[in-house]
C-alpha cells in the first residue's frame, strides 16, 4: 500500500480555506439543529439513533469466482464516533456475535472533522482494535475524515485504500477490492488510478464513501459497489421517504440494495448521524453482506 499521500492533505487545506462553503454549511446546520432539537423530537430521535442493528443482506454478484460464493463481508460505514458514546460498544457487541470473512470500513469515523479529538480517537481504537483481531480490515476515508484519521487507522492495522486496490485470494481464485478517496466534498476520488492495475475481466468490488460514482463504476465494469455517506436519509418521513438525500444520485441509490447497468450496489444506512444525533424511520445498521454467484444464464 502507498503511504497516506500528500494529495488528500492538500485537498483538505483547500476545502477548509473556502470560507463561503463553510458558511453555507454552518447555516444549514443551525437550521436543522433548531428544528431537530425541539424536545418532542430530540428524545425519540436519540432513542432511534442508538438502536444500531445487524442487517443481513444477500447480494448476487456477476463474475464472482466460485471460491467467493457465500463470502461474508462485515460492512460498517459512517460510525461518527464523536456523536453518541454508546456506538463503539454497540458495534463491538454486534461484530462479536457473528461470523464473517472480512471487514470493510466505509469512512466517516467522526463527525467533527477533528482527527485530534482524543475522545473520538479512543473510540476508533476500541472498535478497530477489536475488528483487526477478528479478520482482515480494509478502509477508506469519508467526507468527515481528515488524512490524520487514515494515519491512525493505518497504525491500528487497517489496510487503507486511498485510490488503490488489493487482490484478495481464496482457494486459488481472486477478486480485487478497489478503494477510492472521498468524492463528495474533497473530490479526491481517482477511480481510474485506483483500478489501473486490476487485470482485464477480473471481478472488481468498489468501496467508495458515497454512491456518487455509480455511472463511472458501471462503465468501468465493477461487479459490486459498496457505499455509505447518506445515512439512508437519516431523517425520513413515515414509509422511509428521506427528507434530504445528500448525494448526487437517483433516490433509489441512497440506501439498501440497488442495481445499475448490471452492477450490484449496496448503500449502507450507516451507524451514526450527522448534525443532530437523531433518526426517524431510518434505523442505523451494521451490515453483514453475503455474496452469492449470480446465475448469468437468467
Ligand atoms: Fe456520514
Amino acid at each position: 500500500m502507498e503511504p497516506i499521500h500528500e494529495n488528500r492533505k492538500r485537498l483538505e487545506l483547500e476545502y477548509y480555506g473556502r470560507e463561503s462553503e463553510r458558511d453555507t454549511l454552518k447555516w444549514y446546520h443551525i437550521a436543522a439543529k433548531w428544528v431537530l432539537e425541539l424536545p418532542f423530537l430530540l428524545k425519540p430521535g436519540r432513542r432511534n439513533a442508538g438502536d444500531v442493528r445487524l442487517r443481513r443482506i444477500e447480494l448476487s454478484i456477476r463474475s464472482l469466482p466460485t471460491a467467493f460464493d457465500g463470502c461474508r463481508i462485515l460492512f460498517i460505514s459512517d460510525m461518527h464516533l464523536d456523536g453518541v458514546s454508546d456506538w463503539a460498544e454497540r458495534i463491538v457487541h454486534i461484530a462479536d456475535g457473528i461470523d464473517y470473512d472480512v471487514c470493510l470500513l466505509g469512512g466517516d469515523y467522526s463527525f467533527g472533522y477533528d482527527a485530534s479529538d482524543e475522545r473520538m480517537r479512543d473510540q476508533v481504537r476500541e472498535v478497530v482494535t477489536f475488528l483487526v483481531g477478528r479478520s482482515q480490515v480494509f478502509g477508506i476515508l469519508g467526507n468527515h475524515d481528515e488524512y490524520r484519521t487514515a494515519e491512525l487507522l493505518d497504525g491500528l492495522g487497517v489496510v487503507m485504500l486511498l485510490n488503490e486496490n488489493v487482490c484478495v485470494e481464496r482457494d486459488g481464485e481472486k477478486i480485487f477490492l478497489v478503494g477510492v478517496d472521498d468524492d463528495f466534498f474533497f473530490r479526491a476520488a481517482e477511480l481510474k488510478k485506483a483500478g489501473a492495475t486490476v487485470p482485464e475481466g477480473a471481478c472488481k468490488i468498489l468501496l467508495a464513501h458515497s454512491p456518487d460514482l455509480y455511472e463511472q463504476a458501471a462503465r468501468s465494469d465493477y461487479a459490486l459497489y459498496l457505499a455509505g455517506h447518506t445515512h439512508g436519509g437519516q431523517i425520513c418521513l413515515p414509509g422511509g421517504v428521506a427528507v434530504v438525500s445528500n448525494a448526487r444520485v437517483p433516490r433509489r441509490l441512497i440506501r439498501g440494495k440497488w442495481e445499475y447497468g448490471g452492477m450490484a450496489g449496496y448503500t449502507s444506512y450507516g451507524v451514526g448521524t450527522s448534525v443532530v444525533p437523531v433518526r426517524f424511520f431510518c434505523p442505523p445498521e451494521v451490515a453483514l453482506l453475503s455474496l452469492t454467484k449470480r446465475d448469468e444464464t437468467e
